[in-house]
C-alpha cells in the first residue's frame, strides 16, 4: 500500500516535471545547455516560449524574478576582453547567452573600446552588421569585395567616422575594423545588431598572436604590443600617433 502511494507520488512528480517544468536560465552561457537542447528540438515557437516563460503549472508565466532572468539580458555579464582594445570589452547577446533568441534570427552586442584601442580586421561569415556608436566616437574601415571598381579590381576599403548616435553597415563578408581615435582620449561605447542568431566572427590573418584576439583586459602600450605584428600598417600609423597624442605609454 505504502509502496503504491509512493509510486503514485513519484509518478505525479515525474509527470509534472516532464509537462512544463521550465529549465532555469543560468547567468553563464554554459548553464543554458539543457534549455538550449529543449529549444532546438521544440516543434514550434509556442513550445519554445512555453519552455522559456511558463512555470510548472503549464498555464501561467514564471514569477517576476524568474521571468526577468529569461527576458532581460544583462550586458554586464559574459564580457570578453579584446586584446588591442585598450581595456575594451564585448558582450554578446546570442542564443547561448540569451536563449529566447533561438529562432529570432538576430544577435546583439554591446561593447567598448578604450582610447587608441582597436578591434582588428575581422569578418562575420553569416551576418550583416549594423554598428552604432552610443557614446564618444569611433573610426571604421570597411573592405568590400573584388570588382567593386569594375573587372577584377582589388578589394577597395572605405573609411569613416561614427560620432555618438550614428552607425554604419558592415556588409556580410566585408572585412572591417574599428579604432578609437577620439580627440578626447576617452572610452567609446557601441551597440551591434547582427542579422543572424549565429553570426560568427573570423579574424583576418591574426594567427601569429596565438590566441585570436581574446586575452587579458589591459591598457597601455603593452596591450598594443601584443598585436602590433599582426596589425595592418595603415592602422599602426593611426594608433602610434594616437598613443603620442593621448600620452599613452
Ligand atoms: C596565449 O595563451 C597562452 C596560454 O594561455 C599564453 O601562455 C600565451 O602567452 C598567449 N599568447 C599570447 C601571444 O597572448
Ligand atoms: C579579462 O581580463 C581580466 C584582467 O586581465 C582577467 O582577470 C580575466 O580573466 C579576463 N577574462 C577572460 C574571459 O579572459
Amino acid at each position: 500500500m505504502q509502496t503504491n502511494i509512493l509510486r503514485a507520488l513519484v509518478g505525479t512528480l515525474a509527470f509534472r516535471t516532464s509537462l512544463a517544468a521550465p529549465t532555469a536560465r543560468g547567468n553563464d552561457p554554459k548553464d543554458n545547455t539543457e534549455l538550449l537542447e529543449k529549444l532546438l528540438t521544440a516543434p514550434t515557437q509556442a513550445h519554445r516560449f512555453q519552455d522559456i516563460l511558463v512555470d510548472g503549472s503549464g498555464s501561467k508565466f514564471l514569477n517576476d524574478e524568474e521571468l526577468a532572468k529569461v527576458t532581460v539580458h544583462n550586458f554586464e555579464q559574459n564580457q570578453f576582453n579584446i586584446t588591442g582594445s585598450q581595456g575594451g570589452w564585448n558582450s554578446p547577446a546570442n542564443t547561448e547567452s540569451f536563449p529566447i533568441l533561438v529562432g529570432a534570427g538576430l544577435a546583439v552586442n554591446l561593447g567598448t573600446v578604450g582610447p587608441c584601442g582597436v578591434l582588428l580586421p575581422h569578418v562575420h561569415p553569416r551576418a550583416n552588421e549594423f554598428f552604432i556608436v552610443v557614446d564618444n566616437e569611433l573610426d571604421f574601415g570597411t573592405r568590400v569585395e573584388i570588382g567593386v571598381f569594375g573587372g577584377l579590381s582589388p578589394s577597395p576599403e572605405y573609411t569613416g567616422k561614427l560620432k555618438k548616435n550614428s552607425g554604419t553597415l558592415f556588409p556580410q563578408g566585408s572585412v572591417h575594423y574599428q579604432i578609437n581615435n577620439s580627440p578626447n582620449c576617452k572610452e567609446s561605447t557601441f551597440v551591434v545588431y547582427l542579422s543572424s542568431e549565429d553570426p560568427g566572427t573570423t579574424t583576418v590573418l591574426q594567427e601569429p598572436v596565438g590566441n585570436g584576439t581574446l586575452g587579458r583586459r589591459q591598457v597601455g602600450r603593452e596591450d598594443f604590443e601584443m598585436i602590433r605584428a599582426v596589425t595592418p600598417p595603415h592602422i599602426v600609423s593611426v594608433l602610434d600617433k594616437c598613443f603620442a597624442r593621448c600620452n599613452i605609454v
